[in-house]
């Protein structure tokens, strides 16, 4: 079957200075633009309710979720994000061809092979870029960002798109209420500079694959291809203790985000707004409660998105921006958690 790519677009042309040479000695790495796109089918609590077993007052008093939004069969993530691509580096003034590097956090990848990062790189018209994908759960936009900052610092590329996204509907079992509740499809994109001004202030990723079965699609990779007994076990989707990973993610998202902190210097009382992983309203609850973030500090949106994993703090991060509630200066605190198990926290000046 032939894949349904979206068509391909002219090329965009947004460059708004000249292009120059790759200076490894500017000190930081600063996001210049932010960009976000999600499906346009709404799926509500109680079209859920028709479906599963739950009810909408189940969901919202547990998750804090309200409706998400569904990809429909022929869209794949790179389609969802060249739109939110597309609309960054238009805000960047950055043109395709002036992008050194491409790198999507994903766990649901166009194919096994090659890259969403790859296939973005075609559809944006990106010629000169190097492109790879990163998989890290609901922390891969953490760790893209913090993968390119390296890269700058380390004068091996001076403009890099950023990415988050997941169409998490593709392996999600609609049948199990206790996943399929909580997951969103979108995308959310992010222009990075080397600068001389502060951007990237510090960056904390951790992992612990002892957990890896906590939270992980069974089938489908190297160890259990779709095969018949997969599809009647109904492995090729999401299984997730739930309970389990509630903990270890409060846990988890909090000392990341004390060590980000204080790697940057900064107190709580400085951070402008305190932009989470959106996974569940009561995480992002007993996270700010521990480390005492006003409430109108803390950025969510997963009331309209649930949990979009890689694409949800940069899908938050474009909103918060658009809305005002960040403004150039502030400084901005990022935190995430998912499968692997990943988290990681960062620390920003927009
Ligand atoms: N509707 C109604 N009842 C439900 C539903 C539902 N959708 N789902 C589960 N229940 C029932 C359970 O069967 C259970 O019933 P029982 O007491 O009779 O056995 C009861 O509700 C309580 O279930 P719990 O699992 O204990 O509910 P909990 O309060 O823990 O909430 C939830 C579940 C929302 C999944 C929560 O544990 C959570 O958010 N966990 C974290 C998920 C997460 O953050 N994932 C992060 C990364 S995702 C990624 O990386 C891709």
């Amino acid at each position: 079957m032939e894949p349904t790519l979206i068509d391909k677009p002219r090329a965009l042309n947004y460059y708004c200075a000249n292009a120059s040479e790759i200076n490894s000695k500017l000190k930081y790495a600063k996001i210049i633009g932010t960009g976000s796109s999600v499906p346009k089918t709404v799926l509500s609590n109680s079209d859920l309710e028709k479906m599963v077993d739950t009810s909408d007052e189940w969901i919202t008093s547990r998750t804090g979720i309200k409706e998400r939004r569904i990809a429909d069969e022929n869209t794949a993530a790179s389609d969802v994000a060249y739109k939110a691509a597309e609309k960054a580096l238009k805000v960047a003034c950055v043109s395709p061809q002036n992008l050194d590097a491409i790198i999507v956090g994903t766990v649901t990848p166009d194919f096994v092979f090659p890259s969403t990062a790859c296939v973005l790189q075609s559809l944006l018209g990106a010629k000169k870029a190097y492109a790879f994908d990163l998989m890290a759960g609901c922390s891969g936009f953490l760790y893209t960002l913090h993968v390119a900052e390296g890269i700058i610092k380390s004068g091996g590329a001076e403009k890099i798109l950023v990415i988050g996204v997941d169409i998490l509907s593709k392996i999600t079992d609609f049948e199990d209420r206790s996943t399929c509740i909580l997951f969103g499809d979108g995308a959310g994109a992010a222009v990075l500079t080397a600068s001389d001004k502060p951007g990237i202030l510090s960056s904390i990723l951790s992992s612990d694959g002892d957990d890896w079965d906590l939270l992980y699609v069974p089938a489908g990779g190297s160890r259990t291809p779709i095969g018949e007994e997969v599809l009647k076990s109904r492995d090729q989707y999401i299984k997730m203790k739930g309970n389990d990973v509630f903990k270890v993610a409060v846990k988890s998202m909090e000392s990341a985000t004390i060590n980000a902190l204080n790697k940057a210097n900064v107190s709580p009382e400085d951070i402008d707004l305190f932009v989470p992983h959106q996974a569940n309203y009561r995480i992002l609850e007993a996270v700010r409660k521990r480390l005492n973030f006003p409430e109108e500090k803390v950025f969510a949106n997963l009331d309209k998105y649930g949990n979009t994993s890689a694409a949800s703090v940069p899908l938050a991060l474009d909103e918060a921006v658009n809305k005002g509630r960040i403004k150039e200066g502030n400084l901005v605190l990022f935190a995430a958690f998912g499968a692997g198990f990943t988290w990681g926290a960062s620390v920003v000046k927009l």
